[in-house]
């Protein structure tokens, strides 16, 4: 029965005929060198790919014949070596080739690259091709990944909780390692690798000190060299107090000789158990943890002590930005105000780590100004996957047009196009390291992810840090097709009801750049609470917060013509219209409504859409495995349930304020 384990690498047997004949003489013997523990990764995937999408026990050998593939480096493959390709010259990093090419008189495909994890990528390429049934008889396809760290980052706990997860318990069994190694640890390798994933941080930013003891690090080293194989650094969170909570200091001053003397020791000890360690993720002064503002010192003197520690081994610290205080008006300013002033006091083997938004994960922001706004600093982006403003693991969601909206946005840091994307491709500035992060969920739960739908979202994240010029469609409709299944109708239908989704979820929320109004879980509507009023600002006069310059002004964080833009009502999108204005009832909106009324047909439009949703899918109950059918219909109930919810209490709380009637035609009864 299907119950999601095998997430997108489902390798069932192709089911178009004709193509699996193709297929079978086009894929018909395997030569490679598994010399390298990555090149073992790649035979053991193809392998598995292979003998399941062709129903068949695939042959490894030297023989070059027709239907023969080829796989490795021009450094352990005699014969990618011998056709001087001039592909080789074309790809950078772990970038891969298919070729088809003609040797001999035989037709032989080439998967090569210039390293072995270029290769393993490769495979995962070729096995997406047969998973979602396109020709590979005339193959010449060059790529290589647009981001250079495309990482993940876990909130799991020492306890084995995660934060924000829910999908079960951390997939890091620690009271059973280093002695057992869970199937599930190679398993999650492969997805990832699949994907192009290159790094991961394996525990929560808010950081327990005890994940660097020596007890823990045996434990890590054993995931990190499983993850080894799959190309994967680990990173750690760490807790910036670690020397005061592990070894009893009076002190984590940065520049405290004994504290410095005590973070070198202890990498050193780190890189003695796992040679490859990426490097720390800190979360620091932030949200009550620990960081160098205790000692009057600033982030960048925080992050250079760790940076320091690091350098000799090529490692790396990744310092968050998620910063702000209770006492500050607009905490939508606050990353900015703390870190500009700081651009350029960085080493360069740190990297700023930034939330997608200025304020947290919401279901929308406008891009963090940040970007754009550091030429001197490294900058990574952090998106989340876990859908914790989203209805956690019971809504159905697809972000890559979310990731999309930001990755895409023009930050006009220079005159010539600056999107945030092309920022963290280190094309705009001359960073030394970039990349792009994601806060993902997967735990113990049999599909990982809790709704089998946020799959799509750690997917398309993967997909975009190696190539964010993907289109979100494009990304949907090879995750159905592999996860799935390739019938017309299926991948139609979900295709719909993805695209659909972010609207929904904004709509029935938080629609026309409304923003945190939910409870403290962050699950269902408040917008009666303390904090959602601090957000939304709703009173006789209107709604919205003001964050023009007659108001907070983090307007003017952006750069000119954004600034400009988001100044004036009329220039600013709809989308973001409430996160910069504070706006009268009454006032005209673009599709001849007034405020209240748009704000009302938008929430009745996100509840509309999720029962669109809903009949959509109860249509394919004869398309699709009847576990995973009943599983999304029963989730997709709780989230009509939760829509209405978030709907019914919206609008009758800001009516008390617009005094005005919902309009006629949404009075239907349901
Ligand atoms: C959010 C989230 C926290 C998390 C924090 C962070 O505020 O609710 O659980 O720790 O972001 O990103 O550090």
């Amino acid at each position: 029965l299907e119950d999601g384990y095998d997430m997108w690498l489902r390798y069932v047997k192709v089911s178009n005929q004709k193509l699996l004949e193709e297929y079978r003489d086009q894929l018909s013997n395997v030569i490679l060198s598994d010399d390298s523990p990555i090149m073992n990764s790649v035979k053991k995937e193809l392998e598995m790919g292979l003998n399941g999408l062709l129903s068949k026990t695939i042959i490894f050998g030297d023989k070059l014949k027709e239907g023969a593939v080829v796989l490795g480096t021009p450094k352990n493959s005699f014969l990618v070596a011998s056709q001087k390709f001039t592909e080789l010259s074309k790809i950078s990093g772990d970038g891969y080739f298919l070729k088809t090419q003609k040797i001999k008189g035989n037709k032989v495909t080439f998967i090569a690259a210039n390293t072995d994890l270029g290769v393993l990528y490769g495979v995962f390429a070729l096995l997406r091709k047969l998973q979602t049934q396109q020709p590979i008889s005339n193959l010449n396809v060059i790529s290589s990944p647009k981001m250079e760290l495309r990482m993940v980052n876990h909130w799991d706990n020492i306890d084995r909780s995660v934060e924000r997860g829910y999908a079960g318990l951390s997939l890091w069994d620690w009271s059973k390692l280093p002695q057992h190694i869970d199937k599930r640890y190679v398993d999650y390798a492969r997805a990832s690798a699949s994907i192009g994933i290159n790094a991961i941080a394996i525990n929560n930013v808010n950081a327990d000190a005890n994940f660097i003891t020596v007890e823990f690090l045996e434990k890590i080293s054993v995931l990190a060299e499983i993850f080894r194989n799959y190309g994967i650094k680990i990173f750690l969170s760490v807790n910036y107090a670690s020397p005061v909570i592990l070894d009893n200091f009076k002190t984590a001053d940065p520049m405290n000789p004994t504290v410095k003397k005590w973070w070198i020791d202890k990498v050193d000890i780190i890189y003695r158990k796992i040679p490859d360690f990426g490097g720390f993720l800190v979360k620091a002064d932030s949200e009550g943890q620990p960081g160098p503002k205790a000692y009057n010192r600033n982030h960048a003197e925080g992050a250079n002590m760790l940076a320091e520690a690091l350098m000799p081994y090529g490692g790396l610290v990744l310092w968050r930005a998620f910063v702000y205080s209770h006492t500050q008006n607009d905490r939508v300013r606050e990353a900015y105000d703390e870190f500009v002033s700081l651009d350029g006091k960085f080493m360069d083997n740190v990297i700023l780590q930034i939330k997608n938004g200025p304020l947290d994960f919401m279901p929308r922001e406008p891009f963090s100004p940040l970007f754009g706004a550091m030429p001197k600093t490294n900058l990574m982006i952090e998106f989340q996957v876990t859908q914790e403003y989203l209805g956690n693991a019971n809504h159905l969601l697809y972000k890559a047009p979310m990731f999309k909206e930001t990755l895409d946005a023009d930050t006009f840091a220079k005159r010539k196009a600056s999107t945030v994307a092309q920022i963290l491709e280190k094309i705009v500035f001359e960073y030394k390291h970039s990349g792009m992060t994601a806060v993902i969920n997967p735990g113990t739960t049999r599909n990982w992810t809790g709704h089998p739908f946020v799959q799509s979202s750690w997917y398309a994240f993967g997909r975009l840090a190696w190539d964010y010029d993907l289109a979100s469609d494009d990304i949907a409709q090879e995750w159905i097709k592999m996860t799935f299944s390739n019938n017309k109708k299926v991948v139609n239908t979900l295709k719909e009801i993805m695209n659909q989704s972010v609207k929904a979820a904004v709509d029935y929320r938080e629609p026309l750049g409304l923003t945190h109004i939910g409870t403290g879980s962050h699950y269902g509507p408040a917008p009666w609470s303390k904090r959602s009023r601090s957000f939304h600002c709703a009173s006789k006069d209107g709604l919205g917060f003001d964050r023009t310059s007659s108001g907070s002004n983090a307007v003017e964080q952006y750069n000119f013509p954004l600034s400009s833009k988001f100044e004036k009502t009329k220039t600013t999108p709809e989308k973001y219209l409430l996160w910069f204005h504070h706006l009268p009832w009454n006032y005209k909106m673009k599709s001849g409504n007034n405020l209240w009324e748009e704000l009302v047909t938008k929430y009745y439009e996100g509840v509309e859409i999720v029962k669109k949703m809903q009949r959509e899918f109860s249509s394919l109950k004869k398309e699709i495995d009847i576990n995973r059918f009943n599983h999304v219909s029963a989730l997709l109930e709780i989230q009509l349930r939760d829509a209405k919810r978030w709907r019914d209490s919206c609008v009758l709380y800001f009516q008390q304020f617009s005094g005005m009637p919902i309009p006629e035609k949404f009075e239907v009864p349901e």
